[in-house]
């Protein structure tokens, strides 16, 4: 695993944007997996900017998101196609035909999660970008998930919905379910990077990276993926030994 502490917030985004350029540069036919939240904001608005200035394009890539929400209303901001549509697809060449995403308001949801494995396992992910919740959650995979589960419904953790009542007018609003990809599934890209900002995330940090394997911390599953990239802040940093 490879660890790396930003001496700022500019280079937190410059290192993170390079990685995924580098990606999107090198291959022929890309297929990235993004994650939505704050985390991602900068980075992406960073790679408008290189695909603004000709350095970047994504004319060739797939993308397959992480999670969604279930039962958001389809032109919600906050339902999480909306928000890639708005941050990556209108200010880029990334076409909405290219972008993949969990059907959130499936008739059948066990069913769209099965297609949805599919679909990944058809696609086979390059890289995948990924956050980390304070609880150490991945995607929506929350503390006592199985790693083997595959895409599932996911109900969220009070703490989780709390984090997220910040992206919603008021906390009841923030949806109770999503769907996501399993901890195993995301273990099946070639590639990971998962990026961390701020002080809240110091203890999911140091549990992820420096505890045990264990389904109580989603995220420490990365410790068994050969090709791992961590970026974080000084402040995600700071529990560290
Ligand atoms: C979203 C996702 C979540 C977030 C995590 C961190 O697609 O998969 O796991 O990455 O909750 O969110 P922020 O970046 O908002 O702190």
């Amino acid at each position: 695993m490879k660890i790396i502490v930003a001496r700022s917030g500019r280079d937190f985004v410059l290192t993170a944007a390079d990685i995924i350029s580098a990606h999107l540069s090198d291959v022929t036919t890309p297929v990235i997996g993004l994650a939505t939240g704050d985390t991602f904001t900068d980075v992406y608005r960073e790679l408008v900017a290189r695909y603004r200035d000709g350095r970047l394009s994504f004319a060739k890539t797939r993308a397959l998101l992480l999670d969604e929400y279930a039962g958001i209303a389809a032109h919600h901001p906050q339902r999480f196609r909306n928000v890639i549509c708005a941050e990556l697809i209108d200010r880029t060449d990334l076409t909405a035909d290219a972008l993949h995403s969990p059907d959130g308001n499936a008739k059948d949801l066990q069913q769209e999660c099965a297609r949805y494995d599919r679909l990944i396992a058809d696609a086979g992910v390059g890289l995948q970008l990924l956050g980390i919740g304070q609880n150490g959650h991945i995607a929506f995979n929350e503390p006592g998930t199985s790693f083997s589960s595959g895409t599932h419904v996911a109900r969220l953790t009070a703490e989780t919905r709390r984090d997220n009542a910040r992206f919603f007018p008021s906390p009841p609003e923030v949806p109770r379910y999503a769907l996501t990809q399993s901890s195993g599934t995301i273990l099946m890209a070639s590639e990971l990077a998962m990026l961390a900002r701020g002080k809240s995330k110091a203890r999911a940090i140091r549990q992820a990276i420096g505890g045990p394997v264990d389904t109580s911390v989603p995220a420490s599953a990365l410790q068994l993926h050969a090709k791992v990239t961590v970026i974080m802040d000084r402040e995600a940093a700071t529990e560290l030994a």
